[in-house]
C-alpha cells in the first residue's frame, strides 16, 4: 500500500507541471490563462498563434502522463501504473502550483492511454483526430475520444484499463462543462480560432 501511495504522490507531482503556462511564459508570450478559454492546454496555447508552443505543450503534457505510467510500471507493476495514471491526470487538472486550477486533461489522458496500452492509445488518438478533422472542435474531439476509449478497451483490451479509462472520461466531461455549454449554444470556437 505504501508503494501505491508513493506513486499517487509522484504521479500527481509529475502531472501537476503546467507546461502550457511554463512554455508561454518562457517565450515571453504572457499568461495563457488570460486568453481564449483561459485553459492551460495546447488548444488554448494555439490561440496565441504560436503553433510550436502549442505542439510542445501537447507533447509535454502528454509525455508527463506517459512517463508517470511507464516509470511506475517499470519500478513496481501494473497496479502502480494505474495509480500513477490517475494521479498524473488529477495533477494536471488540479495542480497545487496553480491553486488547483489546472487543465482539462486531454493531452495527459492521451499520453496515459498510450503508455497503458499502445494500441488503445492509438485508437484514442485516432478518434480525437477523426472528430477534430470533421468538426474542427478540439473539445468535441476530446469528449468523443475520451468517451470511446473505454469502449475501444472492451474490444481491443486490455480489460484492466476499462474502469480507469471510464473514470478518466467522466473527469474529462466534468472539466469540459464550459465547452459543453458553448457547444450547445453554438458558440464554441473551432481549432485555432480565438473565440
Ligand atoms: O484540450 C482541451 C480542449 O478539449 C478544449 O480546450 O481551450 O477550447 O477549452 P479549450
Amino acid at each position: 500500500f505504501a508503494v501505491l501511495a508513493l506513486w499517487a504522490v509522484l504521479g500527481y507531482l509529475l502531472g501537476s507541471v503546467p507546461f502550457g503556462v511554463l512554455i508561454t511564459r518562457a517565450l515571453g508570450m504572457g499568461d495563457v490563462r488570460k486568453i481564449g478559454s483561459g485553459n492551460i492546454g495546447a488548444t488554448n496555447v494555439l490561440r496565441t498563434g504560436n503553433k510550436g508552443a502549442a505542439f510542445a505543450t501537447l507533447v509535454l503534457d502528454g509525455g508527463k502522463g506517459a512517463v508517470a505510467v511507464l516509470i511506475a510500471r517499470a519500478m513496481v507493476g501494473e497496479d502502480a501504473a494505474q495509480v500513477a495514471a490517475l494521479a498524473a491526470f488529477l495533477g494536471h487538472c488540479y495542480p497545487v502550483w496553480l491553486r488547483f486550477k489546472g487543465g482539462k486533461g486531454v493531452a495527459t489522458f492521451l499520453g496515459i492511454v498510450l503508455a497503458l496500452s499502445f494500441p488503445l492509445g492509438l485508437a484514442a488518438c485516432a478518434t480525437w483526430a477523426a472528430v477534430a478533422a470533421v468538426t474542427r472542435w478540439s473539445s468535441m474531439a476530446a469528449l468523443l475520444a475520451a468517451g470511446f476509449t473505454p469502449v475501444w478497451a472492451m474490444f481491443l483490451g486490455p480489460g484492466e484499463v476499462i474502469v480507469l479509462t471510464m473514470a478518466l472520461a467522466v473527469l474529462i466531461y466534468v472539466r469540459h462543462s464550459a465547452n459543453i455549454a458553448r457547444l450547445r449554444a453554438g458558440t464554441e470556437p473551432k481549432i485555432g480560432q480565438k473565440g
